[in-house]
């Protein structure tokens, strides 16, 4: 499979990128070919209004290097491992462009919205945090807004690694081991199961299989 490993941070060796280092090791060992980005290197400008902003082609107008980065990286991945500081209890604001500037390439007026629009769902995305933080509540408003949005895309959320530092590199004190976690998450990406069941959902009583694991969840439970 195909992993593009982006850290989002400006600080180049900071903690995001030693999270995402580690994850993006932990995909390569499990044979996945893994690339790693800094997204400052392609994203400089803020979403704009549309209207005034876009080609006459439909294109977006932003010069930069945002849409090599959609169609040369993003697009042809399987999986992505996303690493963000967190800023203000929230992603930080490079990586929240990237997602706002999605909006240009997916809109019906975009050249390339089909196609881009195509290429989002399915895939796999492993969010990494680093954090000075340790309180819980911190992140939780990441871990909302990355559900949502890979809900909405249609993509799987296969798992979080929030790892606490401040100073560069420090994620790597942390004594909940984040960079371990974050390798394991590497590594499992295209396995983990993610199910998002309803009351109707058919399912068995067990999660992980057995040889009896025939059960139905009312039978048994
Ligand atoms: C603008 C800014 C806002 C921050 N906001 C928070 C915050 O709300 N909560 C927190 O725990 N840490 C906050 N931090 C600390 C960073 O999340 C922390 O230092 C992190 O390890 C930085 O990751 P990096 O090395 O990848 O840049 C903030 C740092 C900056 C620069």
């Amino acid at each position: 499979m195909k992993v593009l490993a982006i850290s989002s941070s400006p600080r180049r060796d900071g903690n995001s990128w030693t999270l995402a280092e580690a994850a993006a090791k932990g995909a390569r060992e499990a044979g996945h070919e893994v690339e790693s980005v800094y997204l400052a290197d392609f994203v400089r400008g803020l979403l704009r209004d549309c209207r005034t902003c876009r080609l006459s082609t439909g294109a977006c107008g932003i010069d930069d290097g945002y849409e090599r980065l959609l169609m040369d990286h993003v697009m042809p991945a399987d999986g992505l491992i996303i690493a963000t500081p967190l800023y203000w209890y929230g992603i930080n604001g490079t990586l929240k462009t990237f997602f706002d500037r999605l909006f240009c390439y997916t809109a019906g007026s975009s050249p390339v919205g089909e196609q881009v629009s195509a290429a989002l769902p399915g895939k796999r995305i492993a969010a990494l945090i680093a954090c000075e933080e340790s309180y819980r509540g911190a992140t939780l408003g990441v871990e909302a807004q990355l559900q949502e949005m890979t809900r909405y895309l249609r993509q799987s959320l296969v798992g979080v690694v929030v790892g606490v530092g401040n100073s560069r590199g420090e994620v790597e004190s942390d004594p909940s081991r984040p960079l371990d976690r974050a390798a394991d998450l590497g590594r499992r990406m295209f396995e983990i199961s993610v199910t998002d069941y309803r009351l109707d959902t058919e399912r068995s009583n067990r999660v992980w299989g057995s040889p009896d694991s025939t059960g139905s969840w009312s039978d048994s439970y």
